[in-house]
């Protein structure tokens, strides 16, 4: 059994370190250029500024003692190398493999995957070709033009980010123009009929998306679709108009989906880190085209080889993760927020959450012991500059929250007034430089003095400051960067998973609530008959359904 990092030298000199940091102040750490102009990291156009975290340079230097100490170089080689680290489940974990090309070699016992990744990816662009061409066509003739995406939680929320962060860049908007992609998730009825509202069949592909084929909310929502399309064009419907994403080919079989018309992945492909397989690359390819996708892979590709090679000192994902591990477990940090400032990116915070909070939400080690510290973080967020006027007054003045910005030096879709002296990405970026230095700084209650406020004022507009952030800047959000900023983020949950010891891989956390959803559905199928019928509840659910059902 391998040593608990909680046990060793360095992660108690960090604890004993944290007492110190905890006496110093970010206004007094900034003042220290030297410091200050050290804590920056670049690669590939992204700029890292770590300088807000409340850190000096022998923090630094313990966080890398400590990824040497946790082994995160040899846990990812042994990720790259596709041993089977997600030992719970005895699977492989090499979505890396999905961002490949022909040059890479990624191995599962001897087999080199990548051959596998590049022929489902000719596959995927075959197809989506046909479609967008009018090759494919409906059955009545009409091109497909419409995609309804079907599918929950890693099958659905990293394709809607990346499909919102391009929506507006110029050459995927042109790419998309006349064409829809909808998304189906929930199994809400209203989920539905927002899905399929003003959509006409005829011209409507169904992707459904589930790595299981099992999934309750993606198998109703799948059926109701089928409903929807073979109600309108006839039992023959489904062949035209209804396509699979899955590794449970004879499901898809089952469900009445010819399995030629069934794109597959692996199953060391976990759900929350799919959206480079067929999972993200099917419906977006038929949504934007082959070429923005390539890119977006590309980008994660350049991420993954610098997490693989880079010095961790200069490691942009190694860094993000060692200060999520020093906020989390040290400071005591339990929540912190993704905020960028940029409107594409509404639905990355989103897909982040269940990166982050399916992965790293443990109670245990990797060998079943009970954590000996905090970890895991409660991850959310909102584009700025709406989020500034929702809950920034918490984070200045309430709870201390540690926060990533993400900006870009250039606007998706520049605007001028002629009588403004600004453009109004300008505006927005005057935000964005200006608020990790409000949380830094914070506002004293002598300046406020010397500023003639008012002494019964001045308790409530002190900001204390001494709130940590990180800055990233990039140059622009198109589907390069798309793929970059998944990666980067991906690879941070892995290497605070990593460096904590826990297994990020798998997710038994959801299974409770499945279980009793499923028993208690038995249950409402007798109510709804008529049948009298007690389900093994306590009280207090007994008495919410008796509610439901009216009696
Ligand atoms: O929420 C649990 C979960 O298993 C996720 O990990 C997964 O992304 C999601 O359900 C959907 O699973 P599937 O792709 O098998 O439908």
């Amino acid at each position: 059994m391998s040593v608990s990092i909680a046990e060793t030298v360095v992660w108690r000199a960090l604890q004993r370190h944290a007492v110190d940091i905890a006496a110093s102040h970010l206004r007094d750490l900034l003042a220290d250029s030297h410091r200050s102009l050290q804590m920056v990291a670049e690669h590939d156009g992204i700029v890292l500024d770590y300088s807000r975290q409340n850190a000096n340079l022998s923090t630094v230097s313990l966080l890398l003692d400590l990824a040497h100490a946790s082994d995160l170089k040899g846990k990812l080689r042994a990720m790259a190398a596709g041993e089977p680290i997600n030992r719970s489940e005895n699977r492989s974990v090499l979505h890396i493999a999905l961002r490949a090309n022909a040059s890479d070699r990624y191995t599962i016992d001897g087999h080199n995957v990548v051959p596998d990744v590049l022929a489902a990816r000719e596959r995927i662009r075959k197809f989506a070709e046909e479609v967008r061409t009018g090759k494919w066509l409906g059955t009545t003739g009409k091109p497909l033009r419409n995609v309804i995406a079907v599918g929950i939680g890693g099958s659905y929320l990293g394709t809607s980010f990346v499909a919102e962060a391009l929506r507006t860049e110029p050459k995927c908007a042109a790419a998309a123009e006349h064409r829809r992609l909808r998304f189906l998730a929930n199994i809400d009825p209203i989920d539905l009929a927002r899905a399929t509202h003003d959509l006409n069949p005829e011209e409507t592909l169904v992707v459904v998306i589930s790595k299981t084929f099992t999934t309750t909310e993606t198998m109703l929502n799948a059926r109701s679709l089928r409903d929807w399309l073979t109600s309108a064009l006839g039992s023959n419907a489904v062949r035209q108009h209804m396509v699979a994403v899955s590794t449970n080919l004879p499901a898809v079989a089952a469900f009445g989906i010819d399995t030629d018309h069934a794109f597959g992945f692996w199953d060391w492909v976990g759900g929350r880190y799919s959206v480079c397989s067929s999972v993200g690359l099917l419906p977006l390819a038929l949504h934007f085209g082959c070429e923005p996708m390539q890119q977006f892979l590309d980008g994660a590709r350049s991420i993954d080889q610098h997490l693989l090679s880079a010095p961790f000192d200069r490691n942009l994902p190694v860094l993000l993760g060692l200060f999520g591990v020093w906020n989390a477990s040290f400071l005591h940090r339990p929540v912190r927020a993704l905020l960028p400032y940029c409107q594409a990116l509404k639905k990355f915070t989103p897909h982040i959450q269940q990166v982050d909070m399916e992965s790293n939400g443990k109670r245990v080690d990797i060998e079943g012991r009970p954590l000996q510290f905090e970890a895991g973080e409660f991850d959310f967020g909102e584009p700025g500059t709406n989020s500034q006027h929702s809950f920034y007054q918490l984070i200045h003045q309430g709870r201390v929250i540690p926060a990533d910005f993400i900006g870009f030096r250039r606007s998706q879709r520049p605007y001028k007034l002629a009588d403004n002296e600004l453009d109004n990405h300008d505006e927005l970026m005057a935000n964005f430089f200006a608020q990790p230095d409000a949380l830094a700084l914070g506002k004293t209650a002598e300046h406020l003095r010397a500023e003639g406020v008012n002494e019964d004022l001045i308790p409530h507009r002190e900001f204390p400051g001494n709130r940590p952030s990180n800055v990233l800047l990039l140059d622009q959000l198109d589907a390069y960067s798309t793929g970059q900023l998944l990666a980067l983020y991906e690879h941070r949950t892995a290497v605070q998973g990593f460096v904590w010891g826990i297994n990020s891989f798998d997710q038994w956390g959801v299974e409770l609530g499945k279980v009793l959803a499923t028993e208690l559905r038995g249950h409402f199928g007798k109510r709804r008959k008529g049948e009298a019928a007690t389900a093994a509840v306590p009280a207090s659910t007994q008495r919410l359904l008796q509610r439901y059902f009216g009696n």
